[in-house]
């Protein structure tokens, strides 16, 4: 259970949590269409509190709004400084932060192309994701007899909230079955990712990870390992992975601003490599950590202090 912080922020409002509540005819709750974000504020081993990549995250929200043919009444840089008051006013130098630009209440139906814009960011404190000793250990998972979206019938780049029913669906599947997260393939049976989050192979020393134009969130933290990776000399390469290649890949993770970089240790029952995480995803974990919350000054450009 999320535990509440003080306040919310609500069409440009600082309200306490219990009273930001919203007409029963959101047209967002009826109809699943919404553009939103999850954004990690980390403490630094300075002891200063920065959001992680915040700019790049707005700009997403952005292009999903555009996707959706929503216009969010509030600029960027006007949800970005939000997102900073956000979490002096609730004085927590941690938090996830969950800003959603939705359709508010006026005409039902689906075509309601004037009902209010509305927007809310939300911050409260989450942990590890998918569950205590993920990030250590690595997380079990099941190949999802769900398909990811085809690209003629959603729009895979947008955070959209009705796109989610499909994660749902697939996570609750392999919750089920007794596994820790799914991944979903695409309707050729290529990967694609996971419920939340990017998926990376390492084979032979080669870092892969499906294109941007697979059917794939373009995650802000897959873009930041592929960049932290290339910095480090890694051989890397964005192309299709069948499932095949995941079974006999020497090493699986995760990457996700919630999930951050998970190891996968088991892929439907078959362990990948030793059964353990291995070296080149343990090295990209700590690098990722340095830089968000360690004491790693490179990409000063990713960082927004609080
Ligand atoms: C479906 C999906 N894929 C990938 C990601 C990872 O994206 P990011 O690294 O930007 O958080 C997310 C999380 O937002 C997601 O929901």
């Amino acid at each position: 259970m999320v535990d509440k912080l003080k306040k919310v922020w609500l069409d440009g409002e600082f309200v306490a949590w219990d009273d930001a509540k919203l007409p029963i005819l959101t047209h967002s709750l009826h109809y699943g269409l919404a553009a939103f974000e999850g954004i990690r504020a980390y403490k630094r081993a300075g002891g200063e509190t920065a959001v992680f990549r915040l700019r790049d995250h707005i700009q997403r929200l952005a292009d999903t709004c555009k996707l959706i043919a929503i216009q969010p009444r509030f600029t960027g840089r006007e949800l970005e400084t939000a997102c900073v008051e956000l979490l002096r006013a609730n004085g927590v130098d941690e938090a996830y932060l969950r800003p959603i630009v939705f359709v508010g209440d006026d005409a039902m139906g689906v075509y309601a192309p004037n009902n209010p814009i509305r927007a809310a960011i939300i911050a409260w404190k989450w942990g590890a994701y998918l569950g205590t000793g993920a990030l250590e250990k690595g997380v079990r998972t099941k190949v999802s007899a769900w398909v990811r979206h085809h690209p003629s019938i959603s729009l895979a780049k947008g955070k959209i909230t009705g796109q989610y029913t499909n994660s749902i669906l697939a996570k609750r599947e392999a919750k089920m079955a007794g596994y820790d997260e799914a991944i979903l393939l695409d309707h050729t049976g290529y990967v694609c990712e996971g419920s939340g989050e990017n998926i990376f192979i390492v084979k032979d020393g080669v870092l892969q990870t499906p294109p941007t134009h697979a059917s794939i969130l373009g995650g802000i933290t897959r873009e930041t390992i592929l960049t932290l990776a290339r910095e480090a000399g890694l051989p890397v390469v964005e192309t299709m992975i069948t499932r095949d290649q995941l079974y006999l890949a020497d090493e699986v993770f995760f990457t996700g601003t919630a999930v951050e970089v998970t190891p996968v240790r088991e892929v439907d029952d078959r362990a990948i490599g030793t059964g353990q995480p291995g070296p080149v995803t343990r090295q990209l974990q700590e690098h990722y950590f340095a830089i968000v919350k360690g004491k790693d000054p490179r990409h000063p450009e990713w960082r927004t202090a609080v």
